[in-house]
């Protein structure tokens, strides 16, 4: 018998307690032995639950319990969860947690404390909620060099999106809708600029690359900028704007960064939509392969978080590799990276703009939508990122720029 403990019963550790209680034989098959719940951590009150009594407001009574084997996170944010799963850890109890916060910010000294006393730390639910991505990378694709990861891996951002372009209305309606719905937050910063997705691209890059868990160096820019315009240019050129986070390998490093991007609509992430996630992988052995679901939700989320606790369970006796590295990649600057741009400048047709984008970079290509007559758009050709900015802030001296974005792919 393996006992858990669940700290913070909110919508996701809510989700964990149903699901362990519901598929408790299935659990027990998969797991080789049967998973208890045992004790729940929360300071609120939950008399009414038919498991009210495995409520607990002290802490100790998880992380100190000599009869706790796995404690599951679901608490939220660094502190206090960190030292409460470092004593856990040292009291050698495995750790499953979906906080992409902690993760990135804690995740390397929670992992070294874990391995020093033979449990585990394991995360997959902080990225791509119930999506499996972090166990087929370190596991199904153990064989392979990971070329390239590029995910959607925000879900709120994505139905902003997906609004903005079936729904023909601006960020800001987007936004309120996608607050009024549940899925963006009050203060809804972290997603709509990037940082939750640059969060886990930064984990991925980490459990493909071994990459540093630290977000600080990921370049990352919001969706905060995009309007509809966008959305009708990208309809023009078949294409699909997209929240991209992406981590690639190269022959020195690898880089990562996120940001809304032009993708082409035949590209598989292009067709995923509303909240939905989906991490398109490249591998030197697999090829392409893409996994889609949902990114966040009581179910999802918890879904993998029970996974994990059964694989925990399952290699209870001899423990995983908490960190199988396939590699140990440098971080290069992202700027270095090459791209094309979409770029759209105020300007009427065969003026003066016209030619001085022309003359400054090149053999653009020029798109000009009937509705807006007073502008054009164009596509740079491929160069790294830093030069082509640079290019784009010397144009923003002469001309008005209105709009730039990446076009990937
Ligand atoms: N705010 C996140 C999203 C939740 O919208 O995808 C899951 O991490």
């Amino acid at each position: 018998m393996a006992k858990v403990a669940i700290m913070g019963h909110g919508v996701v550790g809510s989700g964990v307690a149903h699901i362990l209680r519901s598929n408790a034989s299935l659990i027990a098959r998969h797991a080789g032995e049967p998973v208890e719940l045992t004790r729940i951590l929360d300071l609120r009150d939950f008399a009414d639950l038919p498991y009210a009594d495995l409520f607990t407001k002290d802490s100790a009574d998880v992380v100190d319990n000599p009869q706790i084997d796995i404690v599951v996170e679901c608490m939220g944010g660094v502190e206090p969860a960190a030292t409460f799963i470092e004593r856990a850890l040292k009291n050698h109890k495995h750790v499953v947690t979906s906080n992409k916060e902690l993760v990135v910010v804690r995740g390397t000294r929670l992992t070294a404390i874990a391995q020093e006393n033979g449990v585990n730390f394991m995360y997959e639910a902080s990225v791509g909620g119930g999506i499996p991505i972090i166990r087929p990378l370190r596991q199904c694709l153990a064989a392979n060099h990971i070329q390239r990861i590029a995910g959607i891996l925000n879900g709120t951002t994505n139905y902003i999106l997906t609004r903005m372009r079936d729904g023909g209305v601006d960020f800001d309606v987007a936004l309120a809708e996608a607050q009024k719905l549940g899925y963006a937050e009050k203060d809804p910063s972290a997603d709509v600029l990037g940082w939750d997705a640059r969060r886990k691209i930064c984990i991925l890059s980490h459990v493909a690359f071994g990459a540093p868990l630290d977000d600080s160096k990921i370049p990352s820019e919001g969706i905060d900028k995009l309007t509809r315009a966008d959305m009708l240019y990208a309809k023009e050129l078949g294409r699909a704007v997209k929240l991209l986070a992406v981590s690639q390998r190269v022959e020195a490093g690898y880089y990562a960064y996120v940001g809304p991007a032009m993708i082409p609509a035949g590209h598989p992430l292009s067709v995923v939509d509303d909240v939905f996630n989906a991490v398109f992988v490249t591998a030197d052995m697999l090829g392409d392969a893409m996994f889609y679901g949902r990114g966040a939700g009581k179910l999802p989320t918890a879904s993998a978080i029970c996974g994990d606790v059964v694989d925990v369970v399952w290699h209870k006796n001899g423990v995983k590799a908490a960190e199988a590295y396939q590699d140990q990649a440098d971080a290069l600057d992202a700027g270095t990276a090459v791209t094309r741009l979409f770029v759209r400048v105020k300007g009427e047709e065969n003026g003066p703009e016209e030619q001085l984008v022309q003359k400054q970079l090149g053999d653009v290509r020029i798109v000009r939508l009937l509705r807006f007559p007073d502008e054009f758009a164009f596509i740079t050709g491929e160069e790294p990122f830093d030069a082509l900015q640079k290019k784009i802030d010397a144009l923003a001296g002469q001309l008005e720029i209105r709009q730039r974005l990446r076009y990937d792919f």
